[in-house]
């Protein structure tokens, strides 16, 4: 059931803590600073030349974070949307590792792109929610996320733990493909040992509420970040039209001037995520917005205040590595919808049109 909550998105928002703790348990070695993945023998992947990532909705903004992760680590990768992936694949041979992320494991453009490549060399590996899945017995090796049954259609806490997952896994490619042990991996490991509580902190002390309350009336809503941030830019997008029925877009913040910025009046709330990486640069178009009298929330962490003069709100996320920051700032754009859609009285475990997961192309 849904454990005293409303509806079952919000009671697995607040899962996340235990999820995320599920996620990472026994993978990550502090103190040798090495990150381990039952599944994956250390050095299964030292022969892997590039990589790529194939998945649909949610789970492709977790690939295109991951293609960032992996570029950070030198390491040639690319996210795809798999339903344009099998129908037009890319070559691929043995030095080719094709990455297929699935919560459920179960959607058909995801499967067919990892058919695509059967027989060319190319190695498998389904990243999944749901054990025994088709996805599982499709791919050579698979890797569980640990986030446990999710049940509201709107994607939430598998793409946090799709993420936590993925950073492992980056840093186990790295340590295979690059031998050694990255000096930033400490560092890395103790941010994500400490950020199932960092998201416990945003769940106990977020003001999102004030936020869903200041601007469930408008008809479109714009979500902009860079790097890591994007992807989150455009998972906060899809989240907030899914349930609140309202248009939201997400992009680049490099893309704003490029056409975009024709749309937004002081009728468009515009959500800008920082992630402690080009803050500066985003900070000067959250500057352009605000010219033209948008309103301005901003995602940023806590010792991040160059933007509190530019904007209406600010909901913080605690101090922590970049790469974990856009799983925190993401957290707090799924309070935000899910509060919208609440005040809109929306179907939010059922939205109109959407089914959780989708087995057909
Ligand atoms: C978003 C959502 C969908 C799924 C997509 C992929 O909230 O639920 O966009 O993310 O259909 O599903 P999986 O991850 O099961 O392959």
């Amino acid at each position: 059931g849904k454990g005293g909550y409303d509806h079952y998105m919000l009671k697995e928002i607040y899962e996340q803590p235990t999820a995320l703790r599920q996620t990472i348990r026994g993978r990550s070695n502090q103190l040798d600073g090495r990150a381990e993945l039952e599944e994956l023998p250390p050095g299964a992947f030292s022969d892997v030349e590039s990589i790529h990532l194939v998945a649909m909705g949610t789970s492709y903004h977790a690939a295109m974070y991951a293609q960032t992760l992996l570029a950070d680590r030198g390491i040639t990768a690319q996210a795809f949307l798999s339903g344009e992936y099998g129908s037009n694949p890319p070559p691929t041979d043995d030095g080719t590792l094709v990455i297929a992320v699935s919560q459920s494991g179960e959607t058909a453009d995801t499967l067919s792109a990892i058919r695509s490549v059967q027989g060319t060399g190319a190695r498998t590996l389904a990243l999944t929610n749901v054990v025994g899945s088709t996805l599982t017995r499709e791919c050579e090796d698979t890797v569980y996320i640990r986030a446990g049954p999710e049940i509201g259609v709107a994607a939430t806490k598998s793409f946090s733990a799709q993420v936590a997952t993925l950073i492992l896994l980056s840093e186990r490619l790295s340590q295979d493909i690059h031998g050694g042990t990255p000096a930033a991996t400490g560092d890395l490991l103790e941010s994500l040992a400490v950020l199932p509580d960092d998201v416990q902190r945003i769940l106990d002390e977020s003001t999102a509420k004030s936020v869903a309350q200041a601007y469930h009336d408008s008809e479109s809503y714009f979500f902009i970040g860079r790097d890591i941030g994007h992807p989150v830019a455009l998972e906060g997008a899809l989240k907030f039209k899914e349930i609140t029925y309202d248009h939201a877009e997400g992009f680049s913040a490099a893309e704003l001037k490029h056409g975009p910025l024709a749309l937004v009046t002081e009728q468009t709330p515009v959500f800008a995520i920082f992630t402690g990486r080009n803050d500066t640069k985003t900070l000067h178009n959250v500057k352009e917005v605000r010219a033209r009298d948008a309103p301005v929330v901003a995602v940023a962490a806590d010792g991040y205040h160059e933007v509190d003069d530019y904007a209406d709100h600010v909901l913080r996320i605690p101090d922590t590595h970049h790469d974990v920051s856009g799983i925190l700032a993401n957290v707090q754009l799924q309070l935000v919808s899910y509060l919208a859609a609440d005040e809109l009285s929306r179907p939010i475990d059922k939205p109109r049109n959407l089914a959780k997961s989708v087995t057909v192309e």
